[in-house]
């Protein structure tokens, strides 16, 4: 079998493309610097899954903006029982600021529920979220999405910051994991 990331039977058809991908990440940016016009937005982003879409995003910006980390467990998505652990804190002090949750996929919203509410008694002045990709099938956590960049439907991505047990976020674009590769 051939060691290229670009050649694994693993990686199966096609969903995004580069140029859709990046195409639609210039439509959010440019929803996003409408939005916060005149404002300082800090984007705080989940790792790990979301760093590809987050240093694409900023590059489009025309709104200041600053970058902070968070990193959660995700025993959530796993066994849906909406236990979530903090891993990573920010470094910044939200208290006042208009922050922007970026995400790379919400399925079941679980952990991204729990981040909202964790991140709401620390008072900011705003909280809005923006994920590439929206999975609404498996849903548990009702969510108040701002900026969808697209829907899937009820399968497995990878590519774009997104992985399968590690691997595959540096691929260029977005494809659905083949589980039964010939
Ligand atoms: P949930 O919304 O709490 O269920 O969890 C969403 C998180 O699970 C995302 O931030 C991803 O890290 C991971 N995830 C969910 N679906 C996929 C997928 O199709 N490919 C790769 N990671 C996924
Ligand atoms: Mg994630």
């Amino acid at each position: 079998m051939s060691d290229n990331i670009f050649e694994q039977p693993e990686v199966g058809r096609l969903l995004f493309s580069e140029e859709e991908i990046q195409n639609c990440v210039a439509r959010l940016a440019g929803e996003i610097s409408n939005d916060y016009k005149d404002k300082t937005v800090l984007i705080v982003s989940v790792l790990k899954g979301a760093v590809v879409f987050l240093s694409d995003l900023i590059r489009k910006l025309t709104v200041t903006a600053e970058i902070d980390f968070m990193a959660i467990s995700n025993y959530g998505s796993i066994d849906s029982s909406g236990v979530v652990r903090l891993l990573k804190d920010l470094d910044t002090n939200i208290q006042g600021l208009d922050v922007l949750l970026l995400e790379d996929i919400i399925d079941t919203g679980l952990s991204l529920n729990y981040l909202i509410n964790n991140l709401k008694t620390r008072q900011p002045a705003s909280i809005s979220v923006c994920t590439l990709l929206d999975r609404p099938r498996r849903r548990i956590a009702d969510i108040d999405i701002k900026y969808v960049g697209f829907q899937i439907p009820d399968i497995f991505v990878v590519g774009y910051g997104l992985d399968y047990q590690g691997k595959y976020r540096q691929l260029p674009y977005i494809s659905e994991l083949n589980t039964e590769p010939q």
